[in-house]
């Protein structure tokens, strides 16, 4: 009965995705947590190599035929029902899981393992015409409503009850089902036009939080400095949520308040993920999530008590939603992206729940993968550290608002263009082996993602176009170009394992933090940040010191003077191993005192002519680069690039641009990924002799990879 193809371990053993989770996996996932530092013992985790599928909105006559096609296809497994509560309880109390029953008999008859999602992002209209207190108040304070989806509030207890409600219900109803594996929790959670509500059931749950938080008003105000503009609270119900107030909030409010409606959104997941635990304790948990700026939570709060991270992955989509970046960067936002989910589970393989198969789109279609692009992008996330991939959609929805999202089968159900080029990936990755999907990726260096400044300088930016996702984004770029491989992670992490740590724009930096780098540089380490940094404590109040505050010392440096930048033109002039092109500097530049310890790397043009723009200290057995102004991008490269070469990190291929490399590692075994995100061939220079372990035979010196094309390389 099974005609999917079937998977072989290192033992030599069939393994698919079936009822059974397999011992074999489970042990792998055990070893690659243990050689990843990350928590072992979680429920077992089979091979995912699956599709996101949707008997709710498929006529029954068609689930056996779609069922024999995903198993001849290759698909181990699908992910169902996220969308479909109104299906599954019709009315309040009434459910009907028959349906979703059948449809699984029939999935797992064909070898074809199951997720099931809780239906929690887009309740049916019954519930909302019966509880309308449920729907979310948007930033402008309009009442959010319903017809499209994530339409409702993370605080209410109503909507939390009748989520809980379903969610309880479905797991007694699906925990003996055979070929149910594993759970997804909700879908998305804050994506959407409006990721945050300002509801009054989030008020008083604000004013709970941070009466846990604080303890008391008297810390509240201090740490807010409610002196300002008559804001002392003597009560907690007078505190109110940042909506639209004819002045801006205070910024230590508006920032809880976005933690908070983090914490919100992660208890409603955490509430589904222990009655999953308590009557699923053989399936897997997790949700699925974008990431910044798409979404507005603490992914790392999020993630704590699930599995496994799991993520949703639309390349083709971000050249409509990213026009300022020029097109050579969109593949390091897609490689970031992975890289920071990867981060979240301290370098856990995560899934990719939904992975693009097409022309995507709501409205407008996004461009048309290029043939070649969706293996490579598949590739892309298991070069960054996917253990496994759902691709998005099996069908074509023929109605609904996803009409023009396209799956792997066309509306009229023949194959669309990806088609084959879908079933030769994922028989690629089967190929590749179990320990290949499980293996560590490995880094030289780290990038902080920190959404305390991300979001502190959303509230105030200080000069009107900085954002700290963009310099995020043109960091990363620069380093990975490296090709020594990058972390993104948050400053909580150990910092011990990397060669350079990169903190650009660490406009929040708590005392905590500060201690870590110095720390971490004291030891040895080197670490690169720039203007911004330690300009707020986690109550986003300015520090009483001169910048950069608490790291005077170690970063070797005083900032005179900060200057947003509008109009002017600055520019810049560097030495010593930064020598180079003259640059300019937009939208930021702080005019730098070193210390006598700090040798200075590059200096302003007039009006600031002589002071310093980027220093150099060294600290302890470390150094500590202060990049004082907001480099053009070339510079930005080139320096970035330079400092990480400085600390020690250097890639023996020799890669042209455009093209991508990473490794992952088990034990002695390693894998590098070579991935050209170009339309044209290019060639690499390869440092000694290969196996082509998709290609087969083996390489030597040089090598070319096709336009989009992807090397999985083995040295022998
Ligand atoms: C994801 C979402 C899916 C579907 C897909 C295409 O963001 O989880 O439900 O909407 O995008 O839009
Ligand atoms: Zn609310």
């Amino acid at each position: 009965m099974h005609s999917r193809r079937t998977f072989l371990t290192g033992a030599g053993v069939a393994l698919g995705a079936v009822a059974l989770p397999s011992k074999m996996w489970a042990l792998s996932l055990a070893k690659a947590a243990a050689s990843n530092g990350a928590q072992s013992g979680s429920p077992n985790v089979p091979l995912l190599l699956g599709v996101d599928y949707y008997p709710d909105q498929t006529p029954e006559s068609l689930w056996e035929g779609d069922a024999r096609m995903m198993a001849d296809f290759g698909f181990t497994n699908v992910r169902v029902a996220e969308f479909a509560w109104s299906l599954m309880e019709p009315s309040e109390g009434k459910f009907d899981f028959a349906w979703l029953h059948r449809s699984i008999e029939i999935l797992h008859k064909h070898g074809i393992g199951v997720i099931l999602g809780t239906p929690s992002a887009a309740p049916p209209p019954w519930l909302t015409q019966k509880y309308p207190e449920v729907l979310m108040v948007n930033d402008e304070g309009m009442t959010v409503s319903p017809g499209g989806r994530r339409f409702t509030c993370p605080s209410n207890k109503m909507y939390r009850k009748l989520s809980l409600a379903i969610a309880t219900e479905m797991s007694r109803s699906f925990a003996d089902t055979q070929g149910v594996i594993g759970w997804q929790i909700d879908n998305e959670f804050t994506l959407q036009r409006w990721g945050r509500c300002y509801c009054k059931y989030c008020r008083a749950g604000f004013q709970e939080w941070l009466r846990g938080k604080y303890g008391s008003l008297e810390t509240i105000n201090a740490k807010w400095g409610t002196a300002f503009w008559s804001q002392v609270y003597t009560d907690f119900s007078q505190i109110p949520v940042p909506l639209p107030s004819n002045g801006d909030p205070n910024p230590g409010l508006a920032l809880d308040y976005d933690r908070y409606q983090s914490s919100a959104n992660a208890s409603f997941s955490n509430e589904q993920l222990a009655v999953l635990r308590k009557n699923c304790p053989r399936h897997f948990v997790t949700t699925n999530n974008v990431g910044a700026p798409a979404d507005t939570l603490n992914l790392h709060e999020l993630y704590k008590d699930l599995d496994f991270v799991s993520h949703d992955n639309y390349p083709g989509f971000i050249e409509i939603y990213a026009p300022n970046f020029p097109s050579e960067v969109l593949p390091s936002i897609v490689g970031m992206g992975h890289d920071s989910m990867r981060g979240v589970k301290d370098g856990r393989p995560f899934l990719i729940m939904e992975e693009q198969s097409g022309k995507a789109g709501q409205r407008f279609f996004s461009p048309q993968p290029h043939p070649g692009q969706l293996r490579l992008w598949a590739f892309q996330a298991v070069a960054h550290g996917a253990m496994g991939i759902n691709y998005f959609r099996w069908d074509t929805a023929d109605f609904g608002a996803e009409e023009y999202w396209h799956g792997i089968l066309n509306h009229d159900r023949s194959h669309s263009p990806g088609f084959d080029e879908i079933k030769q990936t994922v028989k690629d990755m089967k190929s590749l082996g179990e320990d290949a999907l499980h293996a560590q990726y490995a880094a030289d260096s780290a990038l902080i993602f920190d959404s305390d400044s991300d979001w502190a300088l959303q509230i105030q930016p200080g000069q009107r176009d900085l954002t700290y996702m963009s310099h995020a984004i043109s960091w990363y770029a620069s380093i990975s170009n490296m090709h020594t491989g990058v972390d993104v992670i948050s400053l909580d992490s150990d910092l011990s394992r990397f060669k350079v740590v990169f903190a650009p724009v660490q406009y929040v930096l708590s005392e905590k933090q500060a201690a870590r780098i110095r720390t971490y540089v004291e030891a040895g380490g080197t670490f690169v940040t720039s203007f911004r940094l330690g300009a707020k404590d986690e109550s986003s109040q300015i520090v009483r010191t001169p910048l950069p505050g608490p790291l005077r010392d170690v970063m070797g440096v005083t900032v005179k003077d900060y200057v947003p930048i509008y109009s002017e033109k600055i520019g810049v002039k560097f030495s010593g191993p930064l020598a180079g092109t003259d640059g300019t500097c937009a939208l930021w530049a702080d005019r730098l005192e070193p210390a006598s310890s700090a040798t200075v790397l590059a200096t302003y043009t007039a009006p600031f002519a002589g002071d310093a723009a980027i220093t150099m200290n060294a600290f302890g057995k470390g150094k500590a680069v202060y990049i004082g102004a907001d480099l053009d991008p070339m510079n930005l490269g080139r320096v970035l690039a330079t400092l990480v070469a400085l600390s020690g990190s250097k890639s023996s291929f020799e890669i042209p641009r455009g093209v991508e490399l990473t490794t992952r590692k088990s034990g002695s075994t390693q894998w590098t990924y070579v991935l050209n995100h170009t339309g044209a061939a290019q060639t690499i220079a390869l440092p000694g002799r290969f196996k082509n372990l998709l290609g087969g035979g083996t390489l030597e010196s040089k090598s070319t990879i096709d336009p989009y094309g992807v090397l999985v390389l083995q040295s022998v």
